[in-house]
């Protein structure tokens, strides 16, 4: 090695060693004849001093032309510092420079390389290398590792075994758009990257495979935002021999594990929600259990008195907001315009402040007397010093509604800590959903999930609706970390469910013809699930976006700015794909 140490390891105890380090440059001082240069590696920070008179002359002139992040080797003693740093580890002590050497110069970087750094997105990607030399960007890159070492460690002790499946596949329909790959020797035709490994993680159970895992890159083509990447990672697991209570079991231990492993957090016994039970008191199958602040229904109090808005609502709910009845018209008028943003789409909210012991002032008052709003504020379980909002409409639409409000009003109460973590099971998801846009059934999870048992009979009978999956998500924090089921085995069940979905008898073979040919050689009953990796380090690392903890991710229209991709790409090449030129 070119060093005898990292610049993050030595302390006090090292005085008098003789030692050279390497690494960055990071900062550069000189006062009255002392010289410092603050030197970076992955392990830290350290001091170089060189002081005119003492050092000899070419040292310091070499101290003196070096610039930030040039790339030095500096040989020298470990000193006691005079004016010590408590927020550095190595802040005891210096390096009194006895030599150094550039060993390769640097631009001025278009950023600082600091926690602060005054460099925005755009700058940040398109000079990732630099971006990674933060310690903050760091740290997730570090947190990530032990997180997949943890994942392997807890799966392989429990006999799951990591198989690697093929990139180039066929297109899975899993509600995204593929990614596809011309085939050069097939002319016309494509690959697509798979969405996930769902068809063939399966095939492996049925080839006997028991309990299988990868740690895999998954690719969708769908819209971005900060927790959605278009290649992103997924823990994918899949267990024959299993109940969903086992599935559940095993990876609840999965996620302790991880939580104690990495971030000695201890995590309660996971409690589980159904997916009616979330909608109807959060609004979301991903609900923020880090607060309650649960939706009450109003429907049989309410409607009545006059107020045609409540009157013709198809649901009217509320939530109670605890010690917010001072907020002021302003704050009251800020969050009416926030509900009312075109995302969020609100036609208004109404308020009631529980001013006093049955004291009530609202933006209602002219419809409901205060005996009406006690009755309101009893149901709401609302107590003197709180503040209800209470929105109406179409039932999916309001309870979508006021979720963001809920969010929103966790975020100003400071509910939503990042160190805090609500974890939680969703289960009994539909198994279909209706989309008006293409007037048909769609599989809410995937094609490959069963239906309950007892629900069976509503799938036969056409109430399709109000099928249940054997489906279920983990959910820490408000966001879906993972997701998934217990899959259909057998061929006739697939192929209604396929039917169902819109597939034509020849559709179905076409593109799942080959799972099915394998339920017909002995398949096991088998489940599984996948937790989207790049998510469930955001929330360990306390984050919202999950691109810092790729080390090169991509922007928001799906672009990758060191390296300026997606690009076009030679006429010839396109020809030799049997592709037309524009
Ligand atoms: P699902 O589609 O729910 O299930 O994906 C599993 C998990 O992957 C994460 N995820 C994403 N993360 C980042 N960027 C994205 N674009 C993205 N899309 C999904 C989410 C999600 O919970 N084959 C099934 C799993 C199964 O049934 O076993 C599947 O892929 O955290």
């Amino acid at each position: 090695m070119l060093r005898t140490h990292t610049c993050g390891e030595l302390r006090i105890q090292d005085l008098g060693k003789k030692v050279t380090i390497t690494g960055w440059v990071q900062k550069l001082r000189n006062k009255g004849g002392l010289l410092w240069i603050d030197v970076r590696d992955r392990y830290g920070v350290i001091q170089l001093l060189a002081e005119e008179g003492k050092t000899p002359i070419p040292i310091i002139d070499i101290c003196k032309s070096v610039g930030r992040e040039y790339v030095i080797s500096a040989k020298g003693i470990v000193i006691e510092r005079v004016s010590k740093n408590p927020n550095m580890p190595t802040g005891d002590i210096e390096i009194m420079l006895e030599e150094i050497t550039i060993l390769n110069a640097s631009k001025t970087p278009p950023f600082l390389i600091e926690d602060d750094t005054d460099g925005g997105d755009e700058l940040r990607m398109k000079f990732r290398y630099l971006d990674l030399r933060r310690a903050e960007v760091r740290k997730n890159l570090e947190l990530r590792h032990q997180l997949n070492q943890q994942t392997r460690q807890y799966l392989d002790n429990l006999g799951f075994i990591d198989i690697e499946t093929p990139v180039l596949i066929k297109s899975t329909p899993e509600g995204a758009r593929d990614f596809v790959v011309p085939s050069r020797m097939n002319k016309g035709e494509f690959y697509a990257l798979p969405q996930s490994p769902q068809t063939f993680k399966q095939i492996l159970m049925v080839a006997g495979f028991d309990r299988y895992y990868q740690i895999v890159k998954c690719f969708r083509d769908e819209d971005l935002r900060a927790d959605r990447q278009p290649e992103f990672t997924q823990i994918d697991c899949e267990m024959s021999f299993i109940t969903q209570e086992d599935i559940l079991e095993t990876f609840e231990g999965l996620i302790k594990h991880l939580f104690k492993t990495v971030k000695n957090v201890e995590l309660p016994i996971l409690p589980t929600m159904t997916y009616a039970d979330a909608m109807q008191w959060y609004g979301s199958d991903k609900p923020d259990t880090r607060f309650e602040m649960k939706f009450v229904e109003l429907n049989s109090i309410i409607k009545g008195k006059g107020f045609q808005v409540f009157d013709e609502a198809e649901l009217v709910i509320g939530i109670v907001a605890k010690g917010c009845a001072q907020y002021t018209r302003k704050q009251i008028d800020e969050l009416t315009e926030f509900v009312k943003r075109p995302q969020i789409g609100a036609k208004g909210l109404v308020y009631i402040r529980h001013e006093a012991e049955n004291i009530f002032k609202s933006s209602v008052d002219k419809f409901y007397n205060q005996d009406e709003l006690a009755n309101i504020a009893k149901t709401m379980s609302s107590n003197v010093g709180d503040l209800m909002f209470i929105m109406s409409g179409e039932a999916k639409k309001v309870r979508k509604q006021l979720c963001e409000l809920r969010l929103e009003m966790g975020n100003r109460l400071g509910l939503r800590k990042k160190d805090e973590f609500s974890a939680l099971w969703v289960v009994d998801f539909p198994l279909l959903d209706w989309d008006d846009e293409t007037q048909r059934w769609h599989a809410m999870h995937h094609p490959f999930t069963s239906p309950k048992n007892e629900d069976i009979v509503l799938l036969e009978n056409g109430d399709l609706g109000n099928v249940r999956a054997n489906a279920y998500d983990m959910v820490i924090n408000g966001t879906e970390v993972g997701g998934g089921s217990i899959r259909i085995f057998q061929r006739e069940m697939q192929e209604k469910m396929l039917s169902i979905l819109g597939f034509s008898p020849e559709q179905a073979k076409a593109q799942f013809g080959f799972l099915m040919d394998a339920f017909e050689y002995g398949t096991p009953p088998h489940g599984g699930i996948a937790f989207g990796f790049d998510r469930l380090c955001a929330i360990m690392g306390g984050a919202d976006s999950i691109r810092d903890f790729i080390a090169f991710p991509k922007n928001n229209a799906g672009r990758d700015m060191m390296i300026n991709s997606p690009s076009t790409i030679a006429d010839e090449q396109l020809k030799e794909l049997g592709i037309n030129v524009l």
